[in-house]
């Protein structure tokens, strides 16, 4: 059986361009804070998914800055556009990144513990995520060559779901039925979905499959099963990201805080 493996998960990291403050805190200093905490406790982690939002505004400087960052990480990192990302901006500085026959930024990952297929759910002019038919079209053609028993793990900014925080699920993905369509027959082999978007720690399944978002670096949403509208209700909630450890059988998902004060003790 695969031995298990540390995998890191972060996202909405909402640079900017200018290494100005956001709600309060510096999306900056927030990553190298986080940056530290990697180094110090997970560098052990076989790879980092990083699920967009990670610069504001999409801006070329702070796809550059991210890059400087990252490079301080020990393992490899596989990128991801959020509704405040710029595909264009981003390759230019993330050369590397894959990019589909139509122009979205997917890719899929091979790993021991099976293939992270990353979706591409920016729809440019909207926050929402849309997933049409050109998009799956990548994906129907690489689950098609995958092995019959290779496990699949899917990676997207937009959760397919309505996690029932009214302000942000009018931006959840819209339409997810296709995608779940094309996913269906491969139902026994899909082991875990991690989303980002939402600026919460969240668990749960979707359609049975089982599913995780992790809280921002930066900001959090609140817990406001209420609020309707337009604008979104922020928090100051502790910051962090998550750190997944996986074998051939069982996913855990943890969150790590990052800005814990007061001095570690026995219990
Ligand atoms: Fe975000």
């Amino acid at each position: 059986m695969t031995e298990r493996m540390k995998v890191l998960h972060l996202s909405d990291l909402h640079l900017t361009d200018d290494g100005a403050d956001m709600f309060g805190a510096n999306p900056a200093t927030r990553l190298q804070q986080a940056i530290q905490v990697i180094v110090r406790e997970h560098a052990d982690a076989a790879f980092c998914l990083l699920t967009g939002d990670l610069a504001d505004r999409g801006g070329v400087a702070a796809y550059a800055w991210l890059q400087q960052q990252l490079q301080r990480l020990p393992m490899p990192c596989y990128l991801l556009p959020g509704n405040h990302d710029d595909r264009a901006n981003l390759r230019a500085v993330f050369t590397q990144t894959p990019v589909d026959a139509h122009g979205y930024l997917q890719q899929r990952v091979s790993t021991p513990l099976g293939s992270f297929l990353l979706l591409d759910t920016l729809q440019y002019g909207v926050a929402h995520g849309e997933y049409g038919a050109d998009r799956l079209e990548w994906l129907q053609r690489t689950l098609a060559t995958l092995d019959a028993d290779e496990p699949l793990w899917l990676v997207m900014h937009h959760p397919p779901l309505q996690v029932g925080i009214p302000s942000m699920d009018q931006y959840a993905l819209r339409n997810a039925e296709p995608l779940a369509c094309v996913l269906e027959p491969y139902r026994p082999r899909i082991r875990h979905l991690l989303v980002g978007h939402v600026h919460r720690a969240i668990g749960g399944s979707w359609r049975g499959w089982p599913f995780s978002c992790v809280r921002s670096p930066n900001h959090q949403v609140a817990l406001d099963l209420h609020t309707r509208g337009t604008d979104v209700p922020g928090s100051h909630e502790a910051p962090g990201f998550g750190v997944i450890l996986a074998d051939g059988r069982d996913v855990v998902v943890h969150h790590q805080d990052f800005l814990v004060t007061g001095a570690p003790f026995w219990i």
